[in-house]
């Protein structure tokens, strides 16, 4: 499969040869064309003008197919769980932006950034370049994928910041030591010596239920309970938490599953 970002006109007479030529040699001429596998502007000798955008050698593996590059940064992906927060291959929790997006719109060394220095509510995994890189590769294969996909699921956007519900039972409970970025919330909690819980109740966070599997409501609330009980030398302490918040803190744990999205605004 090739992929073309440039919209090439069908049928057009024969294709000028691209500017691109002045400086580099040609490669891949059989498998697509220069600005289809790496952007840049075709019809400029000027580097700064021929390089908009461009996708450098080393994030470009994806444009070849599902090569080895890519295979490594999905397995990074899942090992990381990024679809706890973000669409990637229209698979995923849309609690941030969709990584879908960032094939038609940002510079490679953008994603690239965006990972090496996270922004607000956006785990540091501190990733070095030889992690980065298939990462990149694999962001971007996600959003060749995903094809027309993407265009179907906007971003929720929510602002509820009304005062009396600043106290949730996440920030007040687990907040101390945990974090979580949820569907209706925004990011609760600002503590950092438990595990990142965002989408813990949905599919896409890991299987590391002690033992093995999948979180599930009652999961949570035997760990809640009595974490030593299910993991001997487990840290956290017991939590206390009535039937009423308990619902509360298992409903910013998951994800509306088959609502259509939604543009709350609420201030
Ligand atoms: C005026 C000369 C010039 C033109 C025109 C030009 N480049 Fe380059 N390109 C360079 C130079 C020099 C480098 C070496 C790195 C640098 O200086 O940015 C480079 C580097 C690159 C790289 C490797 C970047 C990396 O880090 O892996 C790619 C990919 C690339 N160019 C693609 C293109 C494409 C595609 C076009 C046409 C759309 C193009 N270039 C047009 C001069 C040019
Ligand atoms: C089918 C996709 C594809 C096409 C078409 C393609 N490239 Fe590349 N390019 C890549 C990949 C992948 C790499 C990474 C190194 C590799 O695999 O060879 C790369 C690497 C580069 C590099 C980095 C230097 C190097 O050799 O490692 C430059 C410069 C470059 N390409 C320029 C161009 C130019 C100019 C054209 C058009 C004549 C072009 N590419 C066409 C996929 C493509
Ligand atoms: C706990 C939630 C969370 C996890 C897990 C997470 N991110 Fe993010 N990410 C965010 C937030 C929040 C932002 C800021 C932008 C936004 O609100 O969508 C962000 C931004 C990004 C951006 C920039 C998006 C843009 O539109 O410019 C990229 C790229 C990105 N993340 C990649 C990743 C990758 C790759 C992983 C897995 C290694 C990952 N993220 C894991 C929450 C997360
Ligand atoms: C005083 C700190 C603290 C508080 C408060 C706390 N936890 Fe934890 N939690 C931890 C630590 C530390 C871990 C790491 C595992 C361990 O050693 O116990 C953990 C692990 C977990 C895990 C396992 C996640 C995984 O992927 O393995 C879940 C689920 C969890 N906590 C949920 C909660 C919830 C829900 C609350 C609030 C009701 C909460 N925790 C309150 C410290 C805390």
């Amino acid at each position: 499969m090739l992929l073309c970002l440039c919209a090439a006109p069908a049928g057009a007479a024969a294709k000028p040869r691209p500017a691109c030529l002045a400086c580099h040699a040609l490669h891949y001429a059989d498998q697509g064309s220069c600005t289809g596998c790496h952007r840049g502007n075709a019809a400029s000798a000027r580097k700064n003008i021929a390089h908009q955008l461009l996708i450098a050698g080393r994030y470009a593996g994806f444009t070849l197919g599902n090569t080895a590059v890519v295979k490594e940064g999905e397995r990074l992906m899942e090992q990381l769980a990024c679809r706890r927060c973000h669409v990637s291959g229209g698979r995923g929790n849309s609690f941030a932006a969709s990584l879908d997006a960032l094939l038609a719109t940002k510079p490679a060394a953008e994603v690239a950034d965006a990972v090496k220095f996270p922004a607000q509510g956006m785990p540091d995994f501190r990733l070095d370049e030889t992690r980065i890189t298939p990462l990149v590769n694999a962001v971007f294969a996600g959003g060749r994928n995903a094809g027309e996909k993407r265009r179907e699921r906007p971003l929720t956007v929510h602002f509820l910041s009304s005062p009396g519900q600043s106290r949730d039972v996440f920030s007040g409970k687990c907040g101390a030591c945990h974090r979580a970025l949820t569907e209706r919330q925004g990011l609760l909690g600002g503590g950092e010596i438990g595990p990142n819980l965002s989408g813990l109740l949905t599919e896409f966070y890991p299987a590391d239920f002690p033992g093995g599997g999948r979180w599930t409501p009652e999961r949570l609330r035997n760990w809640i309970d009595n974490p030593r009980r299910l993991a001997a030398h487990a840290l956290m302490q017991p939590v206390r938490l009535d039937d009423r918040e308990f619902r509360e803190l298992t409903s910013a744990l998951g994800a509306r599953q088959d609502r259509p999205r939604q543009v709350d605004f609420q201030r």
